[in-house]
């Protein structure tokens, strides 16, 4: 992964891949049309993590998890040995509406900077300090639907992995790994990503079924809001988060 210079990689439309994402639409949108099925921000935003009922080999029944970028990540050792239930990412046209519990500014960093994160920089308490609670190793994004600039599709700031990576690297060193999650990382990664976002890139990982992208675990990125008419079917995307020690994570 550290031959991609930008800190993502995105892989053109591959068949094997395409079966999977048919098998794989089907299921997503069952989950989505279930009672209860939780919609956030004003109901545009469906965040079904673990949602997909996929196998351990990240397989749907008849339809193996398969393709270049599969083939890619298991020959540079990254693929997992097993592989977490996908998460389902839905976004409705409107996206991003507002909860009646989300602060202005929170609404607006989400209007106005795609509501820019590291995955597993979780907030903690009510200051909402900034902990490395989960380390995942990549982001692996499946379009089941077309993703399109209009459809809020993720944005991924190129080159913002070295930025954000150098300055959580300085701040987790001289603690154990296993003491990673008690340290406060807030200023250190909201400098590092004011710095990415002043000064990096926002690229759009587009596709329809059968391509794939996949990010740097250190990626700053964030999903785009939504531009296309004001109605239809939502955007589907599925995510693999493969888990990794805290040791291999900066
Ligand atoms: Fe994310």
């Amino acid at each position: 992964m550290n031959d991609w210079p930008e800190g993502f990689a995105q892989f053109p439309h591959d068949p094997r891949m395409a079966a999977w994402a048919g098998a794989a639409r089907g299921l997503a949108e069952a989950a989505l049309a279930a009672p209860g099925a939780a919609w956030r921000h004003g109901g545009t935003w469906f965040a079904g993590v673990n949602a997909l009922p996929n196998g351990p080999d990240g397989g749907l029944p008849g339809h193996p998890l398969d393709g270049a970028v599969i083939r890619h990540l298991a020959v540079g050792g990254q693929a997992p040995r097993c592989w977490d239930r996908a998460q389902i990412s839905a976004v409705a046209p409107g996206y991003p509406g507002r909860d009646p519990g989300e602060s202005e500014a929170q609404h607006r960093f989400r209007r106005d900077r795609a509501g820019a994160h590291v995955d597993g920089l979780l907030p903690v308490g009510p200051a909402r300090r900034r902990m490395l609670k989960e380390a995942h190793g990549f982001v692996l994004g499946l379009p089941l639907t077309e993703v399109t600039e209009g459809r809020s599709p993720m944005l991924a700031w190129a080159g913002s992995h070295r930025i954000i990576g150098e300055a959580l690297t300085a701040a987790l060193a001289g603690a154990p790994p296993e003491r990673w999650p008690e340290i406060d990382l807030t200023e250190p990664y909201h400098a590092a990503r004011r710095e990415a976002l002043a000064t990096c890139r926002p690229v759009p990982m587009l596709g329809r079924p059968g391509e794939a992208y996949v990010i740097h675990r250190h990626t700053l990125h964030g999903i785009a809001p939504w531009a296309d008419a004001p109605e239809g079917p939502p955007r589907i995307i599925a995510y693999f988060r493969p888990e990794i020690p805290f040791s291999a994570w900066a």
